[in-house]
């Protein structure tokens, strides 16, 4: 834990912030993908796509994802990554659901902490917050972000029916958006404007005029889940109208998880992992690429 602080402290000391790339984003109206992964092949294959276009990277766990890697392997994979390649790499712990998940992932080491207290009373989620805040000052963490307004869909899964109909009070309310990050202190603000977390049989639009009025209240930083299955061209709007990070997680599993079922159809005698994965790297990579492309983070670095 020692180390890890101190190795922060450092990275700090040396570079800039995940915050400062927020506002460099902000300025240049690009934005970061969050690439969640939950094993160290995902993550090879998303650092390899950061590598060859000299995108800083944004990776992210969720709580199943980290438990299955473990924080701190999470945590030390990150800066191998980072040592390797030169580039800046951050990670954020994504949808944390209580005070202490977060304190776990805090002190394991993350740079950015997600709290999701939209299942919460508003009070109970801000009092949480605030002292999420608290915590992450501590331990020199620049990126908290708040959520109160549920996104649907539920896991970011492969959903085999057509998108829910949202109506106006799905949307975040500016006005509520504004008092709860003013109340909270939080950094960045999840906000739902159409995005579902998964990919459903049929697409539909941002509600971009929301989006506007929410950016409008002056929000430093806007973020948005579910952006897999969201065309690129409703991505891009949105990256103009201030938002500066994107989540994106089913879309990576899709790529590891179904290369590796063919790979193992095609070679059912194979029993070598490092024979069975390196295609799934690759498609990973592929994905990372495209999104790379489509938040325009290229370069960037
Ligand atoms: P998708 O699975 O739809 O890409 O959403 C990921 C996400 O928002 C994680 O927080």
């Amino acid at each position: 834990r020692y180390c890890n602080f101190v190795s922060r402290i450092f990275r700090v000391m040396k570079g800039k912030s995940l915050k400062d790339y927020f506002g460099k984003a902000r300025k240049e109206k690009w934005a970061l993908a969050q690439f969640n992964v939950s094993c160290a092949e995902q993550l090879q294959g998303v650092v390899e796509a950061g590598a060859e276009t000299k995108s800083p990277l944004l990776i992210g766990t969720s709580e199943g994802d980290a438990n299955f890697f473990t924080p701190s392997l999470a945590v030390d994979l990150v800066a191998f990554w980072r040592k390797e390649t030169g580039l800046p790499i951050f990670l954020n712990f994504d949808h944390g659901k209580s005070f202490e998940v977060l304190e776990r992932a805090a002190k394991a080491g993350y740079d950015a902490l997600h709290f999701d207290g939209s299942k919460l009373p508003l009070e109970e989620n801000i009092n949480i917050a605030k002292r999420i805040v608290v915590l992450a000052r501590k331990h020199r963490i620049s990126v908290v972000e708040g959520e109160f307004s549920e996104v649907p869909g539920g896991h970011s899964d492969l959903h085999d029916e057509v998108a829910p109909v949202l109506t106006g009070q799905d949307y975040t309310d500016p006005q509520e958006a504004l008092d709860f990050v003013k109340k909270s202190g939080v950094d960045s603000l999840a906000i739902m404007v159409g995005t579902l977390h998964g990919i459903f049989k049929t697409t539909q639009p941002l509600n971009i005029q929301r989006l506007q009025e929410i950016s409008e209240r002056g929000i430093e930083f806007l973020v948005l889940h579910g952006g897999s299955g969201t065309p690129g061209q409703e991505l891009r709007a949105a990256i103009q109208k201030g938002v500066v990070k994107i989540n994106v997680s089913t879309d990576l599993r899709v790529a590891f998880t179904n290369t590796l079922k063919e790979t193992l159809r095609e070679n059912p005698a194979e029993i070598a992992p490092y024979n069975l994965l390196p295609k799934s790297v690759a498609a990973v990579k592929q994905v990372a690429l495209t999104w790379i492309a489509v938040v325009g983070s290229a370069s960037k670095i």
